[in-house]
Order: C-alpha cells, then structure tokens, then sequence
C-alpha cells in the first residue's frame, strides 16, 4: 500500500530462472525479450542479468527525466567502461567536470557552420562510389551493409584528418569490428575480472586497440610537425586549437587520441547501419523513392550537388532517414548507473542496488501509442504536424540532455547526402524475399548483411 511514509510501490520484478534470472533470454534474444515486456508492463520492469539488477524504462517522460531533468543523478554505466580501454577519456564514456570540458572544447567543432565545409568531401566520397558501382555487373547483388561501412569511414576518416588515409581503411574497419563485438560480448561476462588477464579474447582486442592507436598517434604527430595554423578544414584541426576559455589551456595529445578515437568509432558504425537499413527499407517501397527522387530532381537537379543550402530543401529525404532510424536505430539502447534513489511517479528505483537503468529507443520508437503504424516504413510518421503531437522523447535516435550525440547533424547532413546521390543514380532491388533480421551488439546491425541488385538508371 501507498502510505505517506512508503510512498512507493515495488517496480515489478520478472523472476526469470533460479541463479541466472533473465541472462540467458537476454542475451539469446534481447529484441524479442525486450518487445515482451513492453506488451506486459507500463513504466518500469526490472530483471537480472549476469547477477545485476537492470530496471528498464518503457516511457517518454521517464527517458526524459533520466537523460535530462534529473541527469545529474546518473553517471555512464558499465556498458561504457568496457570501451573504456579503447576510446580512453573521450566524450562518450567521461563524466563530471572533465566531459565537461572537453565537450565544451570539441562542441564549435560540430556547429552547422563549420560542419559545412565537410559537404565537398562528402560529395566526393559518394560520387567516388557511384563511379565504381556503375563499372558493376549490375546482376550481381553487392553487400551494401559493407560498401556503406567503408563509404562512412572514408567520409569521417577524412573530415577528421583530410588527408587520404585509404590505405590503412581496411586494417582499422577490421579492428574496429573486433572491438565492437568484443565489448558487446564483454557486458554478458560472469567474471568480468577475466577482462584482465591475456585470454585469446582480450589478445584479440588488445592488438585492435593498438593497430587503431599506432595509426591515430601517427596522424597527430605527423599533423604537429607540418604545424601551420589555418591549413585544414577538418575536425581534427578543430580540437587541436581548442583552447579552454578560463585556463587558455589545449588538450594533450592523449586527450587527442581519445577524442578522435571516440569520433572515429562513434562516427560510422552507427551512420553505416542506418545507411544500409534505408537502402534495404527502399528496396521493397517504390513509391517512397518515386517521392524522394521528385525532391531530389527538384532540388538538385540531374547532376547537381547537394550545399548546406540545398540539404535543408531535401525534407522527405530527411523524413526517409529519420523514419528509417525509428524503425532501426543504430543506438537501439543506451544504460545509465543512478548515483542515488530516484523517484519515477509511485515508483521509486533504489540505490544502492540497481546497477543498470536502460531507455531503449528500439521500443519507444515501435510504441502503438505513440506511432500510428509502428511496424510499417512510413516517411509520414515525420511530417511536421505528427511531430509536434507526440512527445520529444518518443524518437531518440541521438539520446538526448546534454549527453545527446555530439555528431548528430554531421550523421544527418551525411546520410542526406549519400541517400540523395545514391537514389538518384540508381534502383536498389532485393535478392529473395527473406527478412533481414536486425542484430544487437554495441548498434543495430543487419543480421548477415545486406545483398541488394544495384541498377543503374538511365
Ligand atoms: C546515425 C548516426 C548516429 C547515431 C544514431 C548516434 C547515436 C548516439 C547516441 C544515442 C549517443 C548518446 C549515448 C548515450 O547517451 O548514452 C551518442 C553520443 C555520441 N556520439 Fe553519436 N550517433 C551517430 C553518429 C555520430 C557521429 C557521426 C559522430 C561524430 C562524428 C558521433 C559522435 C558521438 C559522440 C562523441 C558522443 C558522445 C557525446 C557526449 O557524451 O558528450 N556520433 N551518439
């Protein structure tokens, strides 16, 4: 009962099997496990996992609550902490007044402006693969899940560095995937002190890091020794000019390298994922790309190239992605460790004890409540008035407070750019009818990948 001096009932608890609770249905299948309990709860549920008490979040306004009102109350939980030995101190795993900083310092890096002069790269980069793929026998179906990984590393590879650095592309898409996954599997680890010792599986992560970092480090340097202010447009010139407003100081070198780790990572795993589901969703929605390419010949014209000016004209284009990463969104789940007892309506989650609090996108953006048709590919799902009826934090695809994804308008002015390019040149058709499935890990993947015929138009 709810008295005055309980004003709280217990969350609901799913007992799940003796000694292990939920891990296994977690981890055998944690989409259709998490979709389960949407269908049986309203607000909050909570289960255990490799012995911690999870407590997942079903609502708008409780994300809103974790992720902005109350965010002082909660800290990057251990999902971040396994990635900590790759990306180090950057943005998306620091905390406190240090993420402070730096985020102040990395942020006039990511503004509208700026980012403008990454669009010629952009272009040149996509245009580069339209090229290639017209020399394609266009009967052959083409792993687009592979080709948009490499387009994104390309592109975020050379608006960090601008210089070419394709040679060492294939050697760091390689190590990246082997980080990825490992860290993914190290969050079901029942002992996780194993994460120290040199098993096959921490050799295996640890010489990814250090291929990855050999390169970085390389970069920096090289970038420090032809040191002539002003000479690049990239973002890595932006962070190494930052200067801290109070102290006048600038990052070091290791606060580079985990900056531009982080970037670097955080910057074409997600962006490819959601490229390739769009390409995938288009494939089997002709009337989509009919209403997409009659904004793009508009716009754009036969041959033109998109500006910053012209991108804000390509609204359905936008719609397209932003509809695509409701149904796929490469960020499908985030988690959070409260610091202290939080109170959510008559519930209350209570510290210590609760390790993981979890806001998963993947549900919110599938709610019947919120979405007319959550499991259909509807572009409309974006036009402006649906927009303002449903709640901000129905659609998360970013995060959101000031945790929000630092890249989110470069990832958008990207996928605008390779979409419009890519649908204007060419038809995306299935091979086969079977679903692709998507696959959770650190992002969403495509389950197997992606197998589309890639016809020229004429
Ligand atoms: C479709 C593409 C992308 C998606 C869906 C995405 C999603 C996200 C999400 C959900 C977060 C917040 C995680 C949390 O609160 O726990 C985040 C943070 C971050 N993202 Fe992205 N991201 C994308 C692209 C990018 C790009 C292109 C960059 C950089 C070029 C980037 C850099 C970062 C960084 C540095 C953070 C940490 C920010 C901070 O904590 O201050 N992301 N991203």
């Amino acid at each position: 009962m709810i008295t005055e001096e309980n004003p709280s009932r217990p969350i609901p608890y799913l007992k799940g099997a003796p000694f292990v609770g939920s891990t296994f249905d977690f981890i055998r299948d944690p989409l259709n496990f998490l979709l389960r309990l949407q269908r049986r709860y309203d607000r909050l549920v909570q289960f255990s996992v490799v012995g911690r008490l999870i407590t997942l979040t079903l609502t708008p306004e409780d994300a809103r609550h974790i992720l902005q009102e109350n965010n002082k109350n909660y800290l990057k939980s251990e999902a971040y902490q396994v990635l900590q030995m790759f990306l180090g101190n950057g943005l998306l795993n620091s905390e406190g007044d240090f993420w402070r900083r730096q985020r102040r310092l990395a942020q006039p890096a990511f503004h509208r402006q700026r980012l403008a002069l990454l669009v010629d790269g952009m272009n040149e980069d996509t245009s580069a693969l339209l090229k290639r793929w017209r020399q394609n026998d266009p009967t052959r179906p083409v792993d687009v899940t592979e080709e948009m990984m490499k387009l994104a590393l390309a592109i975020v590879t050379r608006s960090l560095f601008s210089s070419d650095v394709s040679r060492y592309l294939d050697n760091v898409s390689r190590s990246i995937t082997v980080i990825i996954e490992t860290a993914y599997k190290e969050l079901f680890n029942f002992f996780p002190f194993t994460r120290n010792l040199p098993t096959p599986r921490t050799i295996r992560y640890r010489r990814a890091v250090e291929k990855i970092e050999a390169i970085i480090y390389e970069i920096i340097d090289r970038r420090r020794n032809e040191r002539r202010t002003g000479q690049y447009d990239d973002l890595l010139e932006m962070l190494m000019e930052a200067r801290d407003e109070d102290t006048g100081e600038q990052m070091t070198d290791k606060q580079l390298r985990d900056e531009v780790t982080t970037i670097f990572m955080a910057g074409h795993e997600t962006t490819a994922n959601a490229l390739s589901w769009a390409l995938y969703l288009l494939a089997d929605h002709p009337e989509v790309v009919r209403k997409m390419r009659e904004e793009i010949d508009r716009v754009l014209g036969p041959d033109g190239l998109p500006t910053v000016e012209t991108l804000r004209e390509l609204t359905y284009v936008m719609q397209v992605i932003q509809e695509t990463m409701r149904l796929y969104p490469p960020a499908w789940i985030f988690s959070r460790q409260p610091l202290r007892t939080d109170q959510f309506g008559e519930y209350r989650i209570v510290m210590p004890g609760a390790r993981a609090v979890l806001i998963c996108p993947y549900l919110l953006h599938r709610d019947p409540k919120y979405w007319a048709a959550p499991d259909r590919f509807d572009p409309d799902h974006f036009r402006p008035e649906r927009v303002r009826e449903r709640p901000t934090y129905a659609y998360l695809p970013f995060g959101g407070g000031p945790r929000m994804c630092i890249g989110n308008n470069f990832a958008l002015m990207e996928m605008q750019i390779v979409l419009a390019l890519l649908v204007r040149s060419f038809d995306f058709q299935r091979v086969g009818r079977k679903e692709v499935e998507p696959e959770p890990g650190i992002t969403l993947r495509p389950k197997g990948g992606i197998r589309l015929q890639i016809v020229p138009r004429l």
